[in-house]
């Protein structure tokens, strides 16, 4: 089926974006922060967001529709673990985007250190748990658990 093949293609490309955007966010996240450095962030936060919507949507898809049936990933404990696993990630990317939003992205700002720390370490955090995801994902889709 064509569109099980499409929807597939488009899971992997917004996990790849997903990937991507945890990586840029982590390279350009810096103590002293440009006005133009601060909107970029943001933007790679904002794609960071789609790309998690769009990993959702065509998850469920493959879900409900297109993969091997929902009774099939229910009763599958990898399947609930990239739940928990994709809800946690999502969860830690929360306080970094507060964050960024209250930059206004006019003037240059230092952060403060501690602060820093604290939204650096969910950064880390996030880069940390998500090779699991795939990881779940493959022993899901073949069987395991
Ligand atoms: C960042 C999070 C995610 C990553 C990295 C990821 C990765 C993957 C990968 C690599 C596959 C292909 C597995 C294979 O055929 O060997 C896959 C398939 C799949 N994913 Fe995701 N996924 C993520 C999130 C989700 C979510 C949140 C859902 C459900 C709501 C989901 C549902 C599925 C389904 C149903 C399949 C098809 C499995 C099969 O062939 O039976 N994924 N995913």
């Amino acid at each position: 089926m064509i569109e099980e093949a499409l929807v597939a293609w488009l899971h992997y490309l917004s996990v790849f974006a997903l990937a991507a955007s945890i990586a840029a966010e982590l390279a350009l996240y810096r103590r002293e922060m440009s006005a133009q450095a601060q909107t970029i962030l943001r933007r790679v936060d904002l794609g960071y967001g789609l790309a998690a919507i769009l990993v959702l949507a065509t998850g469920l898809v493959r879900v409900f529709w297109l993969g091997k049936g929902a009774s099939y990933y229910a009763q599958n404990g990898f399947f609930w673990a990239l739940v928990v696993l994709f809800a946690a990630v999502g969860l830690l990317s929360i306080p970094p985007t507060i964050h960024y939003l209250r930059w206004k992205g006019e003037a240059p700002i230092t952060v403060d250190a501690r602060r820093f720390r604290h939204v650096r370490l969910h950064l880390i955090l996030e880069a940390a748990l998500f090779p699991l995801l795939p990881l779940c994902a493959v022993l899901m889709a073949r069987g395991y658990g």
